[in-house]
């Protein structure tokens, strides 16, 4: 079975690379550096030993691309293989790869219209990732198996679809479900330890598809205390309170990212081990906190 090993890496388009810059090494702790990318000025942000892990470019707020990582040349293969047999188109396309740093890449767009990035061999870089904040990034789980940036929660307007096609044709595993409230059935999918690299949440009240939010893990939950002091003092928009996933277990805040769409910022996210896992459904998103848009 095709394998997608972790989430890799994200781009964006913003309206502004200087907010996301500052949001982001100052609120988040990442670093930052300015690139050109196939001509166009880029902000290129680091939060482990990868040369990019979040890459922002000008455009009108909204996720780019998703890049899925794979485990090597073979598992590329068997990726390429899967979307042929499930009649999905894609692109293996060399000079994107030379963009990104990684060895090959292939390109398509998943049943909800998102596009993704398939890859491998993704460039490490000789300096040390220092965070402005103290930062320590949670990418890989204490047995060292790679766990990803964190993980991406996309709205889908054909969710059952969605679901099937990172199922059944890239091996992801259903993890749980919630009802956070009666009638929205959100879908939570793994593909490493980590308990969810992506969620898949259906459309609400009319609202737009698009990223909802993504998450990123640190290893102290001072480290939250901290940020979530910094968003205060700024008076950035919170999305949620503090609070306690009933799911992952993650204890995070929701802050509004300068695009507009969430970023989840926490610690003590649940490992999943496969052999013992059962599905469950949930009846709320978290035990405590995680009141929406606190004033
Ligand atoms: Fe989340």
């Amino acid at each position: 079975m095709t394998r997608v090993e972790a989430l890799g890496y994200l781009g964006f388009r913003v309206k502004s690379l200087e907010d996301w810059e500052v949001f982001a090494t100052e609120i988040l702790g990442m670093t930052a550096t300015r690139a050109a990318i196939d001509g166009e000025e880029a902000v290129v942000l680091r939060m482990d030993e990868r040369a990019h892990r979040i890459t922002a470019r000008v455009g009108d707020d909204e996720l780019d691309y998703i890049g899925w990582q794979v485990s090597g040349p073979d598992a590329l293969d068997e990726v390429a293989a899967a979307l042929t047999a499930a009649g999905v188109a894609y692109n293996d396309d060399a000079g994107l790869a030379e963009m990104r740093g990684v060895r090959r890449l292939l390109r398509c767009t998943d049943p909800a219209g998102y596009t993704l990035e398939f890859h491998y061999g993704a460039t490490m870089l000789q300096e040390p990732f220092v965070s402005p904040t103290g930062a320590r990034f949670v990418t890989t789980a204490p047995d060292g198996a790679d766990t990803g940036l964190g993980h991406v929660v996309v709205v889908c307007d054909n969710v059952e679809e969605t679901t099937e096609f990172y199922r059944r044709v890239l091996g992801f595993k259903v993890s749980d479900h919630i009802i956070p409230v009666p009638g929205m059935l959100l879908t939570f999918l793994h593909t490493n330890p980590r308990h969810h690299s992506l969620a898949v949440a259906p459309v609400y009240k009319d609202g737009p598809t698009g990223i909802n939010h993504f998450m990123v893990e640190v290893d102290d939950l001072d480290v939250v205390g901290r940020a979530l002091d910094r968003v205060h003092q700024r008076k950035i928009r919170q999305l949620a309170s503090l609070g306690r996933h009933t799911n992952d277990k993650m204890l995070s805040f929701y802050v509004q990212s300068p695009s507009g769409f969430g970023i989840e910022y926490g610690t003590d996210g649940l490992l999943i081990d496969d052999e013992t896992w059962s599905v469950v459904t949930y009846d709320a998103s978290a035990y405590w906190g995680h009141t929406f848009d606190p004033a």
